[in-house]
């Protein structure tokens, strides 16, 4: 076990982005509540994600984490998890056949509540109160009662992530997700764009190939991945109250294990090597993603990968590097080199949204497409440059037909911005901005392995 570490011990360190409860009676009754409850992973499910991500990081799989910027207890519903549960299976199928990779899919979903904040508190028409930081603290509604932290909302977004992944566990493997259901994937609103044609073309070829492996006898019965698929959750571990309070002692191993999901990451934010959310990360056992923005300096990242994972155990670190398009070049192959040097085994991942929001003219906070598609690149520049794995991409993403990000197929301009604008937070991709992304990265991924660019994946081969 981590030297000098309990569930507790952030408690006596500097703590960023995090509400202040006033009422504290309120709060202990809270968390009482939500430790009384059942956990909602196993670790044995957090220690077989990790198993895969450790296969991410020998570059014999790819990394496919995408949902909401934040979840809402507004916009929870069965059809919103379905839509963007089946724009992550097309995502991953695209990925797994076009370039020849198992993918390992992780849902920013069932529990991706909490949200930092670029300011503690939001001024409009000469007042000012706390800001919205996730459903999980307080309210959207620009009042001073909805923008009060009540820690009763902890108990309802345990609920909701209950709810939501009991849904996605029947998803993954009672028949929804079965390769025969293929077709059905397709989402209504993305017909007709370019990018569905594409997936139509491939969900074809995929029947034809189950066709030939069921005449060989390859059965769902004999290769049960045919019919279900393993599906993961993850979110940011901010609010550490609620991390604690679902934070179990696995009685198979006596390791402790955050069961408020399977991955948990850090934010850029919070990434302070003395600070309460590395504190917290680094005595729970679940693979850890951790953000890595321009401001990150390669001593301190070999540092902070020192305190969260002293063991180099593979599968436990996944490095998100979120620059910001332009950036990447700059900033990316510094700590690359730091960690190989270094010899630290990770993935690399990279997360294209948050370096690239802007302010569009009409005052709607999006992200242009063009962008988006360029941090990828980038990535996948720099990592084929050094010779390293890119292993993974982190997208903010929804299966609603949402107007968020500029650009794509759909051309959504400033002017359409409004017309379906639902997030709480950031822009998202929406389904069909989704599927154009996953091509793009899936032609990336196979260039990426094929031998004549001699990276360590090639000549492992
Ligand atoms: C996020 O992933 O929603 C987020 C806030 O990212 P970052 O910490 O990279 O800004
Ligand atoms: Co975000």
């Amino acid at each position: 076990m981590a030297a000098n570490w309990t569930k507790e011990s952030w408690r006596s360190k500097p703590i960023l982005q995090v509400p202040e409860y006033t009422d504290q009676a309120k709060l202990e009754s809270a968390e009482e509540t939500l430790r009384s409850y059942p956990p909602l992973v196993f670790a044995g499910e957090a220690r077989n994600l990790k198993a895969h991500l450790a296969k991410v990081a020998a570059g014999e799989a790819f990394l496919l984490q995408g949902g909401d910027c934040a979840e809402s207890f507004a916009e929870f519903s069965a059809n919103n998890i379905r839509d963007t549960f089946k724009v992550m299976l097309q995502m991953a199928v695209v990925l797994t056949f076009a370039a020849a990779c198992p993918v390992v899919k992780v849902g920013r979903m069932a529990g991706q509540f909490a949200k930092p904040r670029s300011t503690p508190t939001e001024t409009i028409d000469g007042v000012e109160l706390p800001s919205y930081r996730g459903d999980i603290i307080n309210d959207i509604a620009f009042t001073e009662a909805s923008r009060t932290p009540d820690p009763d909302r902890m108990v309802r977004a345990y609920n909701q992530a209950a709810a939501s992944l009991n849904l996605l566990r029947a998803f993954a493997q009672g028949g929804f997700a079965d390769l025969h259901q293929v077709h059905q994937w397709n989402l209504d609103f993305v017909a007709g764009s370019p990018q569905s044609a594409q997936y139509k073309e491939l969900s074809t070829r995929i029947d034809e190939t189950l066709s030939f492996m069921e005449a060989c006898g390859l059965t769902g019965d004999i290769v049960p991945q045919l019919r279900e698929t393993n599906f993961y959750t993850s979110h940011e571990a901010l609010l550490l109250w609620y991390e604690e309070a679902l934070t179990r002692e696995d009685s198979l191993t006596g390791d402790w294990y955050d069961c408020s999901a399977h991955m948990l990451w850090i934010g850029d934010r919070t990434r302070q090597p003395d600070g309460a959310h590395v504190e917290f990360l680094r005595g729970v056992h679940n693979p850890l993603g951790m953000k890595c923005g321009p401001t990150t300096d390669p001593d301190e990242l070999l540092r902070l990968l020192d305190i969260l994972n002293p063991a180099n155990e593979p599968g436990r670190m996944t490095l998100i590097a979120r620059m910001g398009a332009g950036n990447v070049e700059k900033h990316l192959p510094a700590l690359v080199r730091a960690v190989e040097r270094e010899g630290r085994v990770v993935v690399w991942s990279c997360d294209p949204m948050h370096g690239n929001t802007i302010k569009s003219e009409s005052g709607y906070k999006t992200r242009p497409f063009d962008r988006i598609l360029s941090e990828v690149r980038e990535f996948f520049d720099v990592h084929r440059a050094e010779g390293t794995y890119a292993g993974g991409v982190h997208f903010e993403m929804t299966g609603q037909d949402v107007t968020e990000c500029l650009g794509g197929a759909q051309a959504i301009s400033d002017d359409t911005l409004s017309e379906r604008y639902h997030t709480v937070c950031d822009p998202r991709l929406n389904a069909s901005q989704s599927l154009e992304l996953a091509y793009l990265v899936a032609e990336s991924v196979k260039a990426g392995r094929w031998p004549q660019n001699g990276n360590k994946v090639a000549a492992a081969e």
